[in-house]
């Protein structure tokens, strides 16, 4: 047994002076101290001694491992300090260039109206894109065969398919919405006057497609209720928010315009910014640009929403962010920001 340990010592020692690289190394490890290593299963043997042989040579195999373990502890530290030497990292090379993604430009205008609307005290909400058909229409004035609803068809959802996933016997009408302003109701139900708001979020129409209308865009609804509002604060709001956003002072322009769910309603210009109003290929020679509808909450509206018409009014308005986006950076193709282009998309 003495002799077998002598052996074996030797044994490893001429490998470990040989090993070069650190895979060798830990297949020398592996083979003499491993679990099923040379090493370990002769000092295993040494439990089947008689007492008298165990109390010599066990004391001599004990020396044996404790000095090889120190020879393989010192091998292996020379072996991953050469290692570290042979994978020399020269630092002033040039990197790796990650790419990097941004901030899509309708995101970008959408956080600088948010801003905008904060600094003038407006909370911002959100809403569901999928909206029940009572919140998407028939609280804000249009009732079922309302002529109105022809302004703004959707892609309705089978309702059958609706109670089967919600598990109630209720009828449910949904629709994706095709207006922020289903989120006026919500926020009156909710927090009730006075309130200062804005809406921004994804809308859906069934469209014929071109260039001027895609099937999903971004608006941006305001409401704003409390004593005596009139259209005084609605211009003054509009026109401090669109001069922020265009980085010059505009005009508004006032045009008598129908939504059910104001009284009265209006359709608002600005003047074209390409131009400052002399007439160009963008404005087609007007002067003015259609920028938003707006108008005085309708009293219908009002009290679907929980609230006093007697005691306040207030306006609203609804504005495309894409249309404000496309005028903001000249982009003349509404298709282009859904179209996941980066040749477009890498210019903003
Ligand atoms: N919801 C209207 C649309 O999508 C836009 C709109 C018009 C919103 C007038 C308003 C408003 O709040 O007062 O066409």
């Amino acid at each position: 047994m003495k002799e077998k340990l002598e052996k074996l010592k030797k044994e490893i020692l001429d490998n470990l002076e040989k090993v070069k690289n650190p895979d060798a190394f830990r297949n020398l490890e592996v083979k003499y101290l491993g679990r099923k290593g040379k090493l370990t299963k002769i000092l295993k043997g040494i439990s089947g001694l008689s007492v008298e042989e165990k109390k010599t040579l066990g004391k001599f195999a004990n020396e044996i491992k404790v000095e090889l373990r120190d020879v393989f502890k010192k091998t292996k530290e020379i072996i991953e300090g050469s290692v570290g030497r042979e994978y020399f990292v020269d630092v002033t090379l040039p990197g790796k260039k990650i790419k990097k993604g941004h901030i899509h430009p309708i995101t970008q205008v959408q956080n600088e109206l948010e801003d905008l609307f904060t600094s003038m005290g407006f909370i911002i909400l959100d809403g569901p894109e999928l909206e029940s058909d009572y919140y998407n229409f028939e609280a804000l004035n249009i009732p079922a065969h309302h002529p109105a609803r022809d302004m703004q068809d959707t892609f309705y959802i089978d309702p059958s398919y609706a109670k089967a996933s919600e598990g109630k016997q209720k009828k449910l009408d949904l629709v994706m919405r095709t207006h922020t302003s289903p989120v006026q109701i919500r926020a009156m139900q909710k927090y009730g006057a006075p309130l200062k708001l804005v809406v921004p979020g994804r809308v859906f129409r069934s469209e014929d497609i071109d260039a001027n209308h895609d099937h999903t865009f971004y608006q941006l609804e305001g409401l704003m209720i409390d004593e005596n509002i009139s259209i005084a604060n609605l211009t003054s709001v509009l026109k401090e928010m669109l001069s922020g956003i265009l980085k010059q002072e505009v005009k508004l322009r006032l045009r008598p315009g129908y939504f059910p769910f104001v009284e009265p309603g209006f359709e608002i210009d600005v003047n074209c910014t390409i131009c400052t109003g002399k007439g160009c290929p963008s404005c087609k020679n007007g002067g003015w640009l259609e920028m938003l509808g707006a108008g005085l909450v309708h009293p219908n509206v009002l009290k679907a929403g929980g609230i006093d018409p007697k005691k306040y009014s207030g306006f609203a308005f609804g504005m495309g962010v894409n249309r404000l986006a496309m005028m903001k950076y000249g982009i003349d193709d509404i298709r282009l920001f859904n179209s996941g282009d980066l040749r477009f998309l890498k210019q903003f």
